[in-house]
């Protein structure tokens, strides 16, 4: 069995939170390598989208272990060191704690990591987000486990008749449902079309009782109980041979569709499918950014990666994300551009209740300084 592991965390942005500096992803280039020899990691890459640095590693120890996860937290500690040294924006911003404890739940950076038993082609899609939030992969998620319209395979392979078994977490009651699809599609839409709420944590084949999907649900201003940036989120995606090919695994990202993030997280944008090379959000810290890298692991190594949104198939939707983005962004501070009250995740509507609270007054009662009573 063989582990793919992203693990990735902002621990500072160049300029502002628009990118990583090269110095970073030249460090954490370093310590891949030196996990690779030593024998802890089979194989690494580092990759980036806007200021969130992810690393993608093979190794044989499975999720949630303490060897990974410390290796990734010794690493961010380490672009931590250079972010500060080069007085870059954030640094060590998504690093909520001093010290590391047996893995990284709770500690800021985000992760997908999944487990398998190499087949003998592993193509593998990892996703890579920038200002959203983990909800962000429920829609294409269903786009390509749940749709016939999207997905022609679950129509034309029969080793998808049967259908996927979606995990979908409750992220404020921390509780996790099983769904079995297609039979209750319709009850988990109800759910993951909260996505702010209820996020897929992964993806099931029922014929093939693989793990297809698995993706990155901590909520950092959950975990800090206070804004401490968005947790731009990261997806594994295996594909085909039963499984959602490639390009069906793409397919959905030919719509941008909205996400919660942007501009202070605190905005409804479009989503914008981009080449490597340009997911570097500057406009209203926006729009959010999807990059997706492509690898064949093989013997564990990953081979790639291919930058599958570098194609001028993708040229439409990014052309609609800033069309939709001008529609947005016109409305200005308010709904449905600005997130509802309950989702803002800045504390400002605490502090302007806490002030104004005594000049709050029943309707009923006279405005002490209003001309025009009607009583
Ligand atoms: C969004 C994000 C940015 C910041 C914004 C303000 O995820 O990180 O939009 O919220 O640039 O940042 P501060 O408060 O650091 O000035
Ligand atoms: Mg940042
Ligand atoms: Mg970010």
């Amino acid at each position: 069995m063989i582990t793919l592991s992203i693990i990735k965390a902002d621990t500072g942005g160049f300029v502002g939170h628009t990118a990583v500096h090269p110095d970073m992803m030249s460090e954490a280039g370093r310590e891949i390598a030196r996990a690779v020899e030593s024998g802890l990691l089979i194989d690494g890459h580092v990759a980036s989208c806007g200021d969130d640095l992810s690393l993608i590693m093979t190794h044989t120890y499975g999720p949630d272990t303490d060897l990974i996860h410390s290796f990734a937290w010794d690493t961010f500690q380490a672009t931590t060191r250079i972010a500060k040294q080069l007085g870059l924006y954030g640094a060590g911003q998504d690093l909520l704690s001093d010290a590391f404890s047996g893995n990284l739940r709770g500690m800021g950076p985000g992760y997908a990591e999944l487990e398998f038993e190499e087949r003998p082609s592993e193509p593998v899609i990892c996703f890579l987000a920038d200002k959203t939030e983990p909800g962000a992969w429920n829609l294409p998620l269903y786009k390509m486990f749940a749709d016939p319209f999207n997905t022609a395979g679950l129509v034309i392979d029969t080793k998808m008749h049967a259908g996927f078994t979606f995990e979908v977490y409750d992220l404020y009651d921390e509780k996790r449902i099983l769904f079995d699809c297609p039979a209750e599609l319709y009850e988990m839409l109800m759910y993951i079309g909260a996505p702010a709420r209820y996020v897929i944590h992964s993806v099931r084949s029922k014929t093939l009782g693989e793990t297809a999907a698995a993706t990155s649900t901590q909520r950092l201003s959950l975990i800090a109980g206070k804004y401490v940036g968005k947790d731009d989120p990261v997806m594994i995606v295996r594909c085909q041979s039963g499984l959602p090919a490639v390009g069906e695994v793409l397919e959905p990202f030919t719509f941008a569709y909205g996400v919660a993030g942007c501009m202070r997280g605190s905005h409804h944008t479009p989503i914008m499918p981009v080449s490597a090379g340009h997911a570097h959000p500057s406009r209203f810290d926006g729009p959010p950014r999807v990059v997706a890298l492509g690898f064949q692991i093989h013997d564990g190594k990953l081979i790639g990666p291919r930058d599958l949104f570098a194609d001028p198939a993708f040229d439409r939707a990014r052309q609609q994300a800033n069309e939709a983005m001008d529609y947005f962004r016109r409305h200005g501070p308010f709904e449905p551009h600005r997130l509802p009250l309950e989702d803002l995740e800045y504390t400002t509507m605490t502090v302007l209740t806490k002030r104004l609270a005594s000049r709050w007054t029943p309707m009923t009662t006279e405005l002490a300084t209003a001309g025009t009573s009607r009583r």
